[in-house]
C-alpha cells in the first residue's frame, strides 16, 4: 500500500463529540489516557476498558480535574489477558453501552523480557495485543454494526521490524522467543486482522468501518519494569530526542481515525515525519507483505480457534 497523503491532522479539526460514545482499550495511561482525554474534551462519551481498577481511578480523577466534573467517562474491568475477562467486560459493555460510535483497540504490552503467558496460555503479547482484541472485537460487532461505528487497531511501525509474517508453526516462540521479535509479532497480527476484517466487510452490507494506524514513537508507559533493563535504558534515551512525541501526539491518529468525516479505511495512518516516529499526522507508506490474503486467512482461523469464537463474516 503506497499512500502517502499528508492530513496533518489535529483535534482543532473535530467538531463537537456530544452524543458519540468511544470504548477504548488501555485507557488509563499513554496514548490511550490522551486520546481518551480528546474525546471528552469533545462533549464525547467515553467507556474506558482498562485492567488495572486503581490506575483507572487515578486517571479518572486526573480527567475531572482538567475537564471538569461533569465529563462522560466510566470504566469497565476488562483484562484483554484472560478470555473469560474479555467476555464479562463484553457483556457489560453490551449491557450497558447501547451505541458503539467506535471501538478503539489500543491497549498492549511490548518488549516482555521473560516469555509470559496468558491465562489461556497464549504467548502474552500475542494474547493480549492480538488474541484479546480479536475476541473483543468479535463480541462488540454487532453492536458497533447497529451503530455504524467504527473499529480502530493501533499498530505499530514495529510490524516490520519483526519476522514480517506470522509464525503458525510456533505462535507462543517456543523456540525463537525475542522481546521484540515478538512483539513485532503480534502488532503484526494486529495489523493483518485489521485489514482483513476490513475486506471481509466490504463483501457484506455492513457499515462498520476499519482503520489501522500506529503512533509513531511516543513517550508512554509502554516499556517498563517487564522489559530487560537494557531496553528500558534504551527507551529512555531515545525518549529524550526531539523526534520522540508525546503520548497526546501520539493519541493524535487513532482519535483521527475513531472521529474524522469521510476518512478513507485504505490507508495506514501515523505520524509522516523522519521514520514515521513523529510529525503531521496522514497517511504512511506500509509493507505489502501485511496484506497478504492467503496469510490473513490462515491468521484468521487461528485466532477464531485460539479465543473459540466464530465471525459472521
Ligand atoms: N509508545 C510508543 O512509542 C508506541 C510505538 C508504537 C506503537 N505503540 C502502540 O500504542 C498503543 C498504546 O501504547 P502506549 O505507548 O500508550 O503504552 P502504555 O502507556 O503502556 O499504555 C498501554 C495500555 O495498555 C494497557 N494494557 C496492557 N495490558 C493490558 C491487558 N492485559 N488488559 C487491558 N489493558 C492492558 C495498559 O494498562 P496497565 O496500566 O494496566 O498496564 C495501559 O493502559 C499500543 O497499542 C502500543 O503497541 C506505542
Amino acid at each position: 500500500m503506497k499512500n502517502s497523503k499528508i492530513y496533518d491532522w489535529t483535534p482543532e479539526r473535530m467538531n463537537s463529540l456530544e452524543a458519540k460514545t468511544f470504548v477504548i482499550t488501555g485507557a488509563n495511561a499513554g496514548a490511550g489516557y490522551a486520546a481518551t482525554e480528546i474525546l471528552l474534551s469533545k462533549g464525547a462519551t467515553v467507556v474506558m476498558l482498562n485492567r488495572n481498577k486503581d490506575k483507572t481511578k487515578q486517571a479518572i480523577e486526573n480527567l475531572k480535574e482538567e475537564l471538569g466534573t461533569d465529563i462522560q467517562v466510566s470504566f469497565i474491568h476488562l483484562d484483554l489477558a484472560n478470555l473469560a475477562s474479555v467476555k464479562k467486560g463484553a457483556a457489560e459493555v453490551l449491557n450497558k453501552v447501547p451505541k458503539i460510535d467506535a471501538l478503539l483497540c489500543n491497549a498492549a504490552v511490548a518488549q516482555i523480557a521473560k516469555r509470559e503467558y496468558t491465562t489461556d496460555g497464549f504467548e502474552s503479547q500475542l494474547g493480549i495485543n492480538h488474541y484479546g482484541h480479536f475476541l473483543l472485537t468479535n463480541l462488540l460487532f454487532d453492536r458497533i454494526e447497529q451503530s455504524q461505528g467504527r473499529i480502530v487497531i493501533v499498530s505499530s511501525e514495529g510490524y516490520k521490524m519483526g519476522l514480517k509474517t506470522i509464525q503458525f508453526g510456533d505462535m507462543n516462540f517456543e523456540h525463537n522467543y525475542n522481546p521484540m521479535n515478538t512483539y513485532c509479532h503480534s502488532k503484526l497480527a494486529q495489523m493483518i486482522f485489521g485489514y482483513e476484517l476490513q475486506q471481509r466487510i466490504q463483501k457484506t452490507k455492513k457499515e462498520v468501518k476499519v482503520y489501522v494506524c500506529h503512533p509513531g514513537a511516543s513517550r508512554t508507559s509502554l516499556i517498563n519494569e517487564k522489559a530487560s533493563r537494557r531496553d528500558r535504558i534504551l527507551f529512555s534515551i531515545m525518549s529524550l530526542l526531539p523526534i520522540v512525541q508525546s503520548a497526546e501526539k501520539g493519541a493524535y491518529p487513532e482519535v483521527m481515525c475513531a472521529t474524522e468525516e469521510s476518512l478513507p479505511i485504505a490507508a495506514y495512518y501515523g505520524p509522516t515525519g523522519t521514520m514515521n516516529w513523529s510529525g503531521p499526522v496522514g497517511a504512511c507508506e506500509m509493507e505489502d507483505f501485511v496484506l497478504n490474503r492467503e496469510i490473513a486467512q490462515q491468521l484468521w482461523e487461528v485466532s477464531e480457534k485460539a479465543t473459540q469464537c466464530v465471525w459472521n463474516l
